[in-house]
């Protein structure tokens, strides 16, 4: 078997996926076209020359602009096949997606519109590609926690099929502590808890999200490193930290890949998984990441075994589906 296809083809599960960050260039235009939407540029090649981003908000600017071409649950649905589609053909056998509701309904997209539309897709993709899946509602930290506390309210009384909360968008400045209601509000629901922390926010971010939101997981955390005491929490406790490297290289949390801190991450024992984050923006989805960290640090297959039982161990997935997937 080629190197590639053994990355490739190691059952994983991917734990950090924005739906809306799978939406590819030429699926954006195809529903600029579609929904009569006009765009601020005129092309393929224009589009594809704006994905240089200097951090994480010029890239959420980006990501919230193309937003505009997601319209009806069709649209949702078109979205999630593809990106489900091809994780399948990543090895991605469970996938745990995030939709951000907020950003469809500051423009006028109703929960039901976005929710179905991403949910009818997922509802057969065992059927269709293999993959169990489940929804995460991700809240935007940079609006209010009041805001986060209505659309909560929503979803619950529309007996929306989430799993789990997460929290994401302009993380410097928006410490987790904002979010303290909205999360025992979620826990008292039966929801799972997820936070992104110490992506581009401090290591305090990453105790807070534990401490006050109480969460299962850590989105990111790869600032934790400069923490020690922080590491040493985190690998007895076995915390999850869903690790984006190509995303982090492209957001510029590390200046390339060969600086990236996992191998480091690994060798301290942290309970590590590589996800793709938005794959259509940072260039590659879970076996791109996979293959390049392989290419830039000759991991073992040792630590490639370890990090996909990571990533099925970490999940929300039912024990019965880890077992099957392990
Ligand atoms: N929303 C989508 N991708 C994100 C990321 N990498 N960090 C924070 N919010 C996000
Ligand atoms: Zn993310």
């Amino acid at each position: 078997m080629l190197e590639t296809e053994a990355v490739r083809l190691l059952p994983v599960a991917e734990l950090h996926l924005h739906i809306e960050g799978t939406l590819q260039p030429e699926l954006i235009l195809e529903l600029a076209d579609r929904n009569g939407i006009t765009l601020p540029y005129t092309g393929l090649e224009e589009l594809r020359g704006l994905y240089e981003f200097t951090d994480l908000q010029s890239f959420l600017d980006l990501y919230y602009a193309n937003m505009a071409v997601l319209q009806t649950e069709q649209d949702f649905a078109d979205m999630t096949r593809a990106y489900l589609a091809r994780a399948a053909a990543a090895g991605v056998r469970h996938a745990e997606i995030m939709m951000d509701p907020q950003a469809h309904l500051s423009r006028g997209i109703s929960l039901e519109t976005c929710v179905n539309g991403v949910a009818s897709a997922l509802a057969t993709s065992q059927e269709d590609f293999g993959m169990s899946t489940l929804l995460i509602a991700a809240f935007l930290r940079d609006l209010s926690e009041e805001s986060a506390l209505e659309v909560l309210d929503g979803l619950l009384a529309m007996n929306a099929p989430i799993a789990a909360i997460g929290l994401d968008s302009a993380e410097v400045g928006n410490p987790p502590a904002k979010f303290e209601r909205l999360f025992a509000k979620a826990r008292e629901a039966g929801l799972r808890l997820t936070a992104h922390a110490g992506e581009e926010g401090p290591p305090s971010y990453i105790i807070e999200a534990l401490d006050i939101l109480g969460v299962e997981r850590i989105d990111h955390g790869i600032r934790c490193m400069e923490d020690p005491d922080l590491v040493e929490r985190l690998v007895a406790d076995r915390i999850p930290l869903t690790v984006c490297p190509l995303s982090n290289v492209r957001l510029r949390a590390v200046d390339t890949l060969a600086d990236h801190p996992l191998p480091a991450m690994l060798a301290a024992g942290l309970n590590v998984s590589v996800n793709s984050d938005d794959p259509a923006y940072f260039g590659g989805y879970v076996d791109d990441n996979f293959s390049q960290l392989k290419a830039v640090f000759d991991l073992s297959d040792f630590d490639r075994a370890r990090l996909a039982a990571n990533s099925i161990h970490s999940s929300f997935a039912s024990e019965e589906r880890k077992a099957e997937l392990l």
